[in-house]
């Protein structure tokens, strides 16, 4: 009995200590020291969808069915000052698509999950050394086989000439998310 309650008081100490005695200031729970990028699972449960595209044809490069979520104090921060605040995530889920004749119509709706997009906003240039940051953003893409594996390896060469069109946007398609634009 005695031992189970200075063992719980240790582990509340532990616990203190090991949050209260990390690096001050960790940049973002999705980024490691190294800035190495990690899927941010939680985004389905309660970040905001900005918005979805719809890309139908299957031999294109974009083929699918696109969700983009960002967290709520990154969409408020954002309707607030118009611009993406440090440690912003974006997350944009790729499925293929489904499609049959329903009472509605001729309806498509998001099938399998396919991959992930991310995008995590660092104002500061923490990681000059890291080709997967750069542009105000560090650059991520996850296959739906291995989420733990970022497979984008040099965001010049695997993102930003396709996010061109949006470069006066801070490289962020805004025509796409009503709440932001
Ligand atoms: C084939 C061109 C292309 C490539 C390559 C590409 N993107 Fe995009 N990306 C787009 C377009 C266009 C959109 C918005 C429209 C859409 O999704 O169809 C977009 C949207 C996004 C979004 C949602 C937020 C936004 O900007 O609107 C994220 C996040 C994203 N891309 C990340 C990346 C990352 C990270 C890479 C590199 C690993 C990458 N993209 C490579 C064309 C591309």
């Amino acid at each position: 009995m005695t031992l189970g309650v200075i063992g719980f008081a240790l582990f509340i100490f532990l616990r203190l200590f090991a949050v209260t005695g990390s690096p001050a200031e960790k940049f973002s729970p999705y980024v490691d020291d190294q800035g190495s990028i990690r899927l941010a699972e939680v985004y389905r449960v309660d970040w905001a969808c900005l918005g979805s595209w719809v890309v139908p044809d299957e031999k294109t490069s974009g083929y699918g069915f696109h969700n983009v979520y960002t967290q709520r104090s990154t969409e408020a921060a954002y309707q607030e000052t118009g611009k993406f605040p440090d440690g912003a995530v974006l997350v944009k889920g790729i499925r293929k698509i489904s499609s049959a004749h329903l009472p509605t119509g001729h309806a498509s709706w998001a099938g399998d999950m396919n991959l992930w997009f991310v995008m995590v906003k660092d104002t500061k240039g923490r990681f000059p050394e890291n080709p997967n940051w750069g542009n105000g953003w560090g650059w991520a893409r996850f296959k739906a086989d291995d989420l733990m594996k970022n497979v984008c390896t040099d965001f010049k060469k695997d993102c930003i000439g396709c996010h061109m069109p949006a470069k006066d946007t801070d490289w962020v398609f805004i025509q796409g998310y009503p709440d932001l634009r």
